[in-house]
């Protein structure tokens, strides 16, 4: 091959290993406070900034992680993130912080987070994680106050707190501003308009009562 082929071959090949590893569009300024009033009918990616002269320190700070969220629901955790109304500053940034309190044997269910991936740090309690690929291979390790945790963008997630008596508490980053997140089994069997029963009696290999049983387990 000769080198004027070559070269611009491993130009587009660069460009597009870097367009497919591209986290949230970066901000055009330093920072885009964001607007949060009188927006109703306007969408962007993202919201718009206000003047930047009328920034303050405070729009970049928040004590919305300070507190422990509410574990008395189904599966026993609470997750708080921090969002472009209690932390304007953030908007454009490309990521989050999230508060994760899971109660004694509550469960994070298998979930997946469409636009970000995310980065744990236990701080209290023991938690055990995992994810699973598209090979359906999964990674799980066991983690102790101090340790870190990294799930990959989009894949199938858990968090499982071992300890019977103690609460666990842990800190995440997400590698988005709006990283949505779905629940497997909420996705599934508790969709608003449900899927067809036929379509959970063959995707799970599993009878009618079984699909009513679970949709019923789960709070439908
Ligand atoms: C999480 O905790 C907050 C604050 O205690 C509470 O308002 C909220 O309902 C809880 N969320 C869930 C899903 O339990």
């Amino acid at each position: 091959m000769k080198i004027n082929y070559v070269l611009p071959q491993l130009f587009l090949g660069i460009i597009s290993v870097l367009n497919f590893v591209k986290p949230d569009a970066d901000p055009l300024q330093d920072y885009c406070v964001a607007e949060t009033r009188n927006t109703h009918n306007m969408f962007h990616n993202g919201q718009p900034c206000i003047n930047p002269r009328l920034a303050l320190a405070s729009h970049f700070s928040t004590s919305a992680l300070s507190k422990c969220g509410d574990t008395g629901n189904q599966f026993g955790f609470n997750v708080t993130l921090t969002n472009i109304n209690n932390l304007p500053g953030l908007n454009t940034l490309g990521l989050v912080m999230a508060r994760v309190d899971i109660a004694a044997n509550g469960l994070i269910p298998p979930h997946s987070h469409p636009r970000a991936s995310e980065v744990t740090i236990l701080l209290k309690g023991s938690l055990l994680v995992g994810f699973v690929d598209t090979t359906n291979r999964l990674y799980t390790q066991q983690l102790r106050a101090g340790d870190c945790f990294v799930f990959p963008k989009g894949l199938i997630h858990f968090a499982y707190n071992i300890d019977p008596v103690k609460t666990a508490l842990a800190i995440s980053g997400l590698s988005s501003q709006n990283p949505g997140a779905q629940i497997s089994s909420m996705a599934t069997f508790m969709s608003k308009p449900s899927m067809p029963d036929e379509i959970l009696k063959k995707g799970f290999k599993v009878n009618g009562q079984d699909v009513m049983r679970i949709r019923k387990n789960l709070g439908g």
